[in-house]
């Protein structure tokens, strides 16, 4: 019976691959960002080299331009900045949970403040970039199980009518709520408690793989921070290619102390801070930092990229540990 009903819990997977469909708000996002991506030419050509460009350009940079807070600079950067995390807002999610929140810190007195709690030259960064994006991921989302259900349902009225379907049912987006909550761990109840059920449900999962010898299906569950900061880094990333895309140096920053950046931003015990993003302009067109032997070397006048362990060692074929056969052209 026990079984029967993971297995049932597994296959209900298919149906959370057919509610990932957009809503009609969020197309609208979509569709301004592929304006962006298209504004110079032939959509194709612009998107592969603008992904490209993205991932080569993207660098650590160690010290930004100073800007004054009432600069016309500042106020430029700001505005990107914010246009990107509203398209950066568009990021898978595990069941398009959008366990996230982002605050960005602009002003120089809050600059101050959250630089404080910065690691070494982490604080000059916070304090000279134009803004740092502090990443928030949603450990509990379990408790906005509701809204996640209006949220569902809207999207599928949609879908449903497009593909002249019936909507939703009730039970169906009960089911979806009950898997989020089985795969984010983010159970809408105390910590102290939820933290132990947490690891006993992954047990008990873990224990039904082994003892049905992997004949039964089931995920392998991570821990609510795992899983809350795994999709948090996608919306993380995507904003940090944005702004490579856009001109707008950045610093990926994991060196500081979460519970000082709790405290003076006001951040709810409920959220992990996995990343803060510090942006802006650079001090000099690009840092210049020495790179090491390996595969990948790119450079331009001012700035020697850091490099990345040599594409074998990395990348396999079908199995872990084996060469590619296939070509790169
Ligand atoms: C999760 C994460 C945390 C990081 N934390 C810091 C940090 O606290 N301070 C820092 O100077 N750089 C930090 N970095 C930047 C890395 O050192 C940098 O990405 C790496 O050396 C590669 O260099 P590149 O980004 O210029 O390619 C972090 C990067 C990541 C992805």
């Amino acid at each position: 019976m026990l079984l029967c009903s993971f297995h049932k819990l597994v296959s209900g997977l298919l149906g959370y691959l057919q509610i990932k469909l957009p809503s009609k708000s969020n197309c609208k996002v979509e569709q301004k960002s592929l304006k962006l991506l298209f504004k110079n030419g032939n959509p194709e050509e612009i998107h592969a080299n603008s992904f490209d460009d993205a991932i080569t350009h993207r660098y650590t940079c160690s010290r930004f331009q100073n800007h004054d807070e009432s600069s016309i600079e500042h106020q430029q950067v700001i505005s990107d900045a914010l246009q990107i995390l509203d398209v950066a807002r568009r990021a898978p999610s595990g069941f398009n949970v959008q366990p996230w929140r982002a605050v960005m810190v602009c002003s120089t007195e809050a600059k101050e403040r959250l630089s404080r709690y910065a690691l070494a030259h982490n604080a000059d960064r916070i304090r000279d970039s134009d803004c740092s994006v502090v990443f928030l991921a949603d450990k509990e989302c379990g408790r906005e199980m509701s809204r996640f259900g209006m949220f569902l349902q809207e999207q599928d009225q949609v879908v449903a009518k497009a593909k002249n379907r019936k909507p939703m049912s009730k039970s169906k987006v009960r089911y979806t709520q009950a898997l989020v909550l089985l795969f984010s761990s983010g159970y809408p109840i105390p910590r102290w408690i939820g933290a132990p059920f947490s690891f006993f449900v992954r047990l008990g999962v873990a224990a039904v793989s082994v003892l049905s010898r992997r004949r039964i299906l089931v995920p392998s569950l991570s821990s609510a921070e795992c899983w809350a900061s795994k999709n948090c880094m996608l919306f993380a990333m995507s904003y940090i290619l944005g702004c490579a895309s856009r001109n707008l140096a950045t610093a990926p920053m994991e060196g500081f102390n979460a519970g000082g950046v709790r405290k003076v931003l006001g951040i709810p015990k409920r959220f992990a801070i996995p990343l803060i993003v510090s942006t802006g302009k650079p001090l000099q067109q690009a840092d210049t930092i020495s790179g090491v032997e390996g595969d990948v070397s790119v450079s331009s006048p001012k700035h020697v990229y850091t490099n990345r362990y040599p594409m074998n060692q990395v990348l396999y074929q079908d199995k872990y540990g084996q060469d590619f056969t296939i070509q790169k052209h």
